[in-house]
């Protein structure tokens, strides 16, 4: 008999086209329409598409009557009725018409590029699909169990706390984390090759709360030459910002509790990827998990994803004023913001986004001490912000990632990936910058 050592079996693990029936089909649309470069929807484009053609009604209901027996049977087989995706209107945990007009708009703005380039070579089938879930952690949790065995790697970069506690967490089912500074093609490099066994790659680019920024393009480069998948959530940006297909993700997955939402009244994720997967093997671990969104909250997004683009504009344009407020007060050690023209990865910004984003974080001179203070006032109920956990809202919120959004990661990571006891993070609403830049300067004054 022989006996395989774990290190010696893990090399073998299958990835690619061992593994996925539908890797050839999809590095052969990746390489024909879905990479794009580094060109990003047009903004009026971007407009109309999410300003749609008629928001549905809302089916706040739990299943659907069938017309006939053969109509049941037909969507438990996943046939393609009248423009409903496969699976409608069977039970809700399976889709909602509600919340396929969500999936059908995030899709276009995700990957806009794809149809066109599609419909212009006469391509019958879809090439990526998505899906709306409960919230941004449903999406991601189901995504990551559906595609990894045990004997895997995943590759994570700097992640929200609690994606950075599930891939953890993976390890009790033999699956083993691994982590690696995505800011550095060279660390990224490295990590691949020393763990073969990597099914699929996490970021988060910009990262949280450090705003470090990830060469997607780079790296799902490496990614497909060693037969990984690369998941990119792109909850930060909003497509408004990036459009990670273009850059070569495999996936993209989004809280949309965030930008999308923008008002914080509900919590919903997503994840889009290559639509056979999603129509088949997906889509079992979606219904079987059922981390299903409310037709009510799908209703919601589906309103206000019609005026992303407009919000998230106004929100960066505030944040890079108040970017360069904070870089010159005296009580601050050091501002991070993608948006500085000597932004350390200022070039990769500008080949990747659309502008520098509405998150600005930064260290106070004073450090912790003077973070509790500056948070203290804004918890104040006559003050424009709110200390509060979450982003993306109409709302400026500040928090404090050490002891908030990123406790769940042990403190030595914590530290080598730069959140820093003193590190704050805001995320600039829609109240205007003048009102934010006076409120922070009453806050950061010396006790
Ligand atoms: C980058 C990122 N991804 C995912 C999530 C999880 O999303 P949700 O809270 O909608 O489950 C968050 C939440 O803060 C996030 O910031």
């Amino acid at each position: 008999m022989i006996v395989e050592s774990p290190i010696e079996s893990a090399s073998r693990v299958a990835t690619g086209a061992d593994r996925w029936a539908w890797w050839d089909w999809w590095m052969d649309r990746k390489r024909r329409w879905v990479r794009d470069g580094d060109r990003q929807l047009d903004e009026g484009l971007f407009r109309a598409i999410a300003a749609g053609t008629g928001l549905p009604p809302i089916y706040q209901r739990s299943n659907f009557a069938f017309r006939s027996v053969r109509d049941g049977a037909d969507r438990f087989l996943g046939l393609t009725k009248r423009g409903e995706r496969p699976f409608a209107r069977i039970y809700t945990r399976f889709g909602n018409p509600t919340t396929e007009y969500l999936e059908r708009v995030l899709f276009q703005l995700e990957a806009h590029h794809v149809v066109e380039k599609a419909l212009a070579e006469n391509e019958p089938e879809a090439t990526i699909g998505a899906l709306i879930f409960g919230s941004g952690m449903g999406a991601i949790s189901t995504l990551a169990l559906s595609l990894v065995r045990s004997g895997d790697a995943v590759l994570a970069g700097s992640l929200y706390g609690c994606t950075d506690s599930l891939l953890r967490a993976l390890s009790r089912f033999g699956v083993e984390a691994v982590f690696c500074d995505m800011g550095d093609l060279r660390s990224v490099r490295r990590a691949l090759d020393a763990h073969p066994n990597v099914a699929a790659v996490f970021l988060e680019s910009p990262e949280n709360p450090t705003l470090r920024v990830a060469d997607i393009e780079a790296i799902s480069r490496l990614t497909e030459e060693r037969g990984a998948l690369l998941v990119v959530d792109n909850t930060f940006c909003s497509p408004y910002l990036q459009q990670p297909f273009r850059l070569g993700a495999d996936f993209v997955v989004h809280s949309l509790t965030k930008y999308v939402n923008g008002h914080s009244t509900s919590i919903a994720g997503a994840v889009l990827g290559p639509f056979r997967f999603m129509k088949g093997d997906f889509f079992n671990w979606y219904k079987d998990l059922g981390a299903t969104p409310s037709p009510f909250d799908s209703w919601l997004n589906s309103m206000a994803i019609q005026s992303l683009a407009i919000r998230q504009k106004e929100q960066c344009a505030s944040a890079e004023r108040i970017a360069f407020f904070l870089r010159h007060h005296p009580a601050v050690a050091g501002v991070f913001y993608p948006g500085f023209a000597d932004f350390p990865q200022a070039e990769l910004v500008r080949r990747q986004m659309r502008n520098g984003g509405a998150i600005v974080s930064f260290d106070l001179a004073g450090g912790q001490a003077a973070g509790e203070r500056l948070m203290n006032y804004f918890a104040r109920r006559d003050t424009p912000m709110e200390l509060a956990v979450s982003l993306g809202s109409a709302i400026s919120y500040i928090q404090h990632p050490a002891s908030m959004t990123h406790a769940a990661v042990p403190e030595a990571d914590r530290l080598a990936r730069g959140i820093t006891p003193g590190l704050i993070r805001l995320s600039v609403g829609l109240e205007g910058p003048d009102v934010l830049m006076d409120h922070l300067d009453r806050g950061l004054a010396p006790a």
